[in-house]
């Protein structure tokens, strides 16, 4: 993937404003309720009976803090996103066996949580950008599959 200076500014302009735990809760909590299929790699996490209880769940919080923050390697260094998930794409396939499917629609679902956060400031040139990026996270993400 390349990458413009324009589109790195952009994402990193707006990755400074963005509020890790509460936007990563948000998009883990709307995977879930959204898609309520992926709820199955979940079962661990207790309570997911409806949308405030997913909401309400402490371990989907914590989990979507997670998976924020370790989307942010791919905010910080764009020219390697490949080789920062190469780990992560053994996990989920090997061990988790997640359909990569479902990063594609965790990425989907991430830009809708960012515009809803930053409307007017999520301009059509941002997103574009965001896009590029969630798109090319859940390739490296699903590069290990076999
Ligand atoms: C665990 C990142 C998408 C299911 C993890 C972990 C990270 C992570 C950092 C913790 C790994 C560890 O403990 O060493 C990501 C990123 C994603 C993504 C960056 C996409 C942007 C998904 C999706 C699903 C999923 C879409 C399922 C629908 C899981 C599960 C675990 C996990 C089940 C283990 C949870 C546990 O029991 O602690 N992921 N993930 N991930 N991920 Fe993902």
């Amino acid at each position: 993937v390349h990458w413009t200076g324009e589109e790195k500014q952009l994402i990193t302009g707006l990755w400074g404003k963005v509020n890790v735990e509460q936007c990563g809760a948000e998009a883990l909590a709307r995977l879930l309720i959204v898609y309520p299929w992926t709820q199955r790699f979940f079962s661990s996490f207790g309570n997911l009976s409806s949308p405030s209880a997913v909401q309400g769940n402490a371990m989907v919080r914590a989990h979507g803090k997670k998976v924020l923050t370790s989307f942010g390697e791919a905010v910080k260094n764009p020219d390697s996103i490949k080789g920062t998930f190469a780990q992560l794409s053994e996990l989920h396939c090997d061990k988790l066996h997640v359909d990569p499917e479902n990063f594609r629609l965790l990425g989907d679902i991430l830009i809708i949580v960012l515009a809803a956060h930053f409307s007017k400031e999520f301009t059509p040139e941002c997103q574009a950008a965001w896009q590029k990026l969630v798109r090319a996270v859940a390739h490296a993400l699903a590069r290990k599959y076999h």
